[in-house]
């Protein structure tokens, strides 16, 4: 069968629609279905995955040109699987250990049944010969559960945040299943090439895997392929709504209606305890403190998005990012002008592309991140080749936009340093800094990762 005959399956934790509480359907939050979205409708494949929806329905869904396919999950699944095991378990463990993992089994026992759920439906709605591409941490087992089902079709499986040290993922109890489950696959992606390399060693030293050549696994009288992909974002229709009138003329009135201040900082993130962003805060606080920064002159907008709020650790992550804020507002602002604008919401892209045109200095600053597609976003909207983007070393991002400003956000002197660096960068600096990462991004586009994906995929 020639490659571009295999028809192409999608599968991830969400459907890229998800059903409202009044039962309409809306784009899901988060950057895999932004990226995803439009190679799955340009090839015209199905997607198969949740709608957000506890104890929701099964039935298939024709929506902006794809077929979805929804798995049903029930609401002590959402609990277990995917509050539990997925994000109370999987997603610390996998960001450095930066709080501590759950290891519960009554959750492991729940993220078996969804990921068998999820092979099965897969199996069910393939077409003969397909290319299956499943994503994600949630969904590490269904490799090789599908593989039972179907021998028949390609199976590729990407992981959107960072792959673990082997002393960190041994941590997991049930570690040699996650393992075996994505070796059933012909092509496992990771973000960066130490992804790659972490579950080479993990597949080697916990299962008898071997190393054929780089990026080549033998396991079970079978070789996967093993490589990084970096995603990244539709640089061309970010430009194209970056330049458009609209947005120009909303860039001008969100300038005035933050005063005109001389610099405008932007934060933008999903309100994660990865994403740094109340040690972003205490150092814009301190700079204000310290007389560095100037609350007539700076004011700092931070766009947190609702996320997770069901998890414990994301409950105490808002009321602490909630708490600095006011601290600051209170020390530093004058009537009518808070210092630090926070918005607790998820925001529509034209009113985040404006925001971004706005931002004279971006504030990336994870501890750890698989990518971070905000950083490539921002570069993206700055059509004018101006701004400055200070970015954490621990993103995927930090690999491809050299120019940025790199910094480690554990270091408060460092951060505090960079962040005056930024806002004081001339513009001579600045412009050919942002030059060089546009170029770069024009060259590596979400197509070009997806397409990168999967001719390995179609051709292993
Ligand atoms: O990037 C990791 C990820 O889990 C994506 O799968 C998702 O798009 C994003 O974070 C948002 O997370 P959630 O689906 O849990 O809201």
């Amino acid at each position: 069968m020639a490659p571009t005959e295999r028809p192409l399956v999608v599968a991830a934790n969400r459907l890229p629609l998800a059903r409202a509480e009044d039962g309409s359907w809306t784009t899901s939050p988060g950057g895999l279905v932004r990226a995803l979205l439009p190679t799955v409708q340009e090839t015209k494949g199905s997607w198969v995955g949740w709608t957000g929806e506890r104890d929701g329905q099964a039935e298939v869904v024709h929506a902006d040109g794809i077929d979805l396919y929804p798995v049903p999950i029930t609401s002590d699944e959402v609990d277990r699987y995917y509050e539990g095991f997925s994000n109370g378990t999987l997603w610390p463990l996998y960001h450095d250990a930066i709080r501590e993992s759950n290891y519960r089994s009554d959750e492991w026992d729940s993220y078996v049944d969804v990921n068998q759920r999820f092979a099965i439906q897969i199996a069910n709605i393939a077409p003969p010969h397909a290319a299956v591409w499943v994503h994600d941490y949630h969904l590490q087992l269904v490799p090789g559960l599908l593989r039972e089902l179907r021998n028949d079709v390609r199976i590729g499986w990407f992981n959107h945040i960072p792959f673990p040290p082997l002393e960190l993922f041994q941590r997991l109890p049930w570690r040699s299943e996650i393992i075996k489950g994505l070796l059933g696959a012909d092509v496992l992606g990771f973000q960066r090439r130490q992804g790659a390399h972490n579950f080479m060693s993990a597949a080697q030293n916990l299962l008898d895997a071997t190393e054929l050549d780089e990026g080549l696994v033998h396991y079970e009288g079978r070789n996967v392929n093993v490589g990084a992909y970096p995603i990244s974002i539709d640089v061309e229709d970010f430009e194209l709504q970056a330049s458009g009138r609209a947005t120009r003329q909303r860039t001008a009135q969100i300038r005035s209606r933050l005063g005109d201040p001389e610099v405008i900082l932007l934060g933008v993130d999903r309100l994660d305890y990865t994403k740094g962003i109340g040690n972003r805060l205490q150092a814009f606080g301190e700079l204000l403190d310290q007389g560095r920064l100037d609350p007539e002159r700076h004011v700092l907008v931070q766009v947190a998005t609702p996320t997770r709020e069901g998890v414990e650790q994301y409950q105490d992550e808002r009321r602490e990012i909630e708490q600095i804020v006011g601290e600051i507002n209170g020390r530093h602002s004058r009537l009518g002008f808070p210092v630090i604008h926070y918005l607790y919401q998820s925001l529509p892209l034209d009113e985040l592309i404006p925001l971004y045109r706005a931002g004279d200095v971006m504030l990336v600053t994870p501890f750890r991140d698989g990518m971070n597609l905000v950083a490539k976003e921002y570069v993206a909207a700055h059509v004018d080749g101006d701004g400055v983007l200070v970015l954490s070393e621990f993103t995927g991002a930090a690999d491809e936009l050299g120019e940025a400003l790199l910094v480690n956000p554990h270091d408060d002197h460092a951060l505090q340093n960079t962040i005056v660096r930024a806002v004081e960068m001339h513009r001579h600096e600045r412009r050919p800094r942002m030059e060089a990462m546009r170029k770069r991004l024009e060259t590596s586009t979400v197509s070009d990762w997806a397409k990168s994906f999967l001719d390995v995929l179609i051709d292993s």
